[in-house]
């Protein structure tokens, strides 16, 4: 039975073309019981049933609503990168269904639980015929489990990721936990180990590891279906630069021109610039002001993440980032 599941998973870039079949969705059951299985010795049996029943139910599903609102794109990662910015942006092409909150769909086991019937009423109503739909959840990115799911909810899905220096990535993310108390603590407490290294374990860093993630949705999606846009040209420059590259991505009319963004002084970010001359901005969450950092952390942190950094540009198959 295991090397029947096997069989219907990818084992390397190139993704199986057949359509989501029957067989899939009882690949689907066998191989949640094989996982379950092995890892959850001791657990009542009403709790596995329950939960075998739920994924079929989803997996059955997905036949169901795959065609009639499921996301044909996602925005996946990373956090403080600018995955905010690329959905205020993009929510205005007219051709994209883009929803406006993070539905947590994969990543919250609760809302996996509702099932894809759920997950296609979290979108608002396309306001155009053959709009696609987009969702953003930067969670996604670096929970490991979560990959898999994606896939088999739609093979054919297009997969974009945001990816800021990496450095400025952590060290940003650590201003959002301690601004927003998630827990306290300095930054060396969080990624220093007790002889004052860089522990490669630490919460903080997982997100910023590009190639170890980038490398698991290369093994589920071949490379044509994932592309990586650049943070720190999104703050940079114009953005109409990333998004004409997403839009070519996505395969929709070609709808920002430099024009439509207007650099705004007060906030220190390109903003949208709307046909009444209105400026959408981003609002106070996005652009903080950053919590310092020392010297001897950050080159520390430099150090960490070269090594990583090019696995990560050789997976891509390039190095056009300024972090190299
Ligand atoms: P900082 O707050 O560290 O500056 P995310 O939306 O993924 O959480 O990313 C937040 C980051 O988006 C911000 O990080 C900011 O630098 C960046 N960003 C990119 N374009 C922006 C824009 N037009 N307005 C505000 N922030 C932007």
């Amino acid at each position: 039975m295991f090397s029947f599941t096997y069989f219907y998973f990818p084992a390397n870039n190139s993704p199986q073309k057949t359509e989501f079949s029957i067989i899939q969705t009882i690949h689907c059951v066998f191989d949640l019981r094989l996982m379950r299985c092995r890892n959850s010795q001791g657990l009542p049996l009403l709790l596995f049933t329950c939960l075998l029943f739920s994924y079929y139910y989803t997996c059955w599903h997905r036949t169901q609503y795959i065609n009639e609102g499921l996301p044909d794109a996602l925005v996946v990662g990373v956090k403080k990168s600018g995955t905010g910015a690329l959905r205020s942006f993009l929510k205005f092409h007219p051709d994209m269904n883009f929803n406006t909150g993070e539905i947590k769909f994969f990543n919250h086991p609760w809302n996996y639980l509702r099932g894809y019937r759920w997950y296609v009423n979290q979108f608002e109503p396309r306001t155009k015929r053959g709009q696609i739909r987009v969702e953003k959840t930067p969670e996604y990115f670096h929970f490991e489990s979560l990959t898999r799911l994606i896939w088999l909810m739609n093979p054919k899905l297009k997969v974009i990721v945001v990816v800021r220096d990496p450095v400025k990535r952590t060290i940003s993310d650590h201003t959002q936990e301690t601004v927003s108390r998630k827990y306290g603590g300095t930054i060396e407490q969080k990624l220093l180990d007790r002889f004052g290294n860089i522990d490669p374990t630490s919460e903080l860093l997982a997100p910023s590891l590009y190639a170890k993630h980038v490398k698991r949705f290369l093994h589920f999606f071949p490379r044509d279906q994932l592309h990586i846009v650049d943070g720190d040209s999104l703050i940079k420059n114009n953005p109409s630069i990333e998004l004409r590259k997403i839009e070519q991505f996505l395969n929709v009319s070609n709808y920002f021109t430099t024009d439509k963004f207007v650099f705004s002084q007060e906030k220190g970010f390109y903003c949208f610039n709307a046909t009444n001359n209105s400026q959408t901005c981003l609002g106070q969450t996005k652009g903080r002001k950053q919590t310092p950092v020392d010297d001897r952390v950050v080159s520390k942190l430099k150090h960490f993440f070269k090594r990583h950094n090019q696995e990560f540009f050789d997976l891509i198959g390039s190095e056009s980032f300024d972090w190299r």
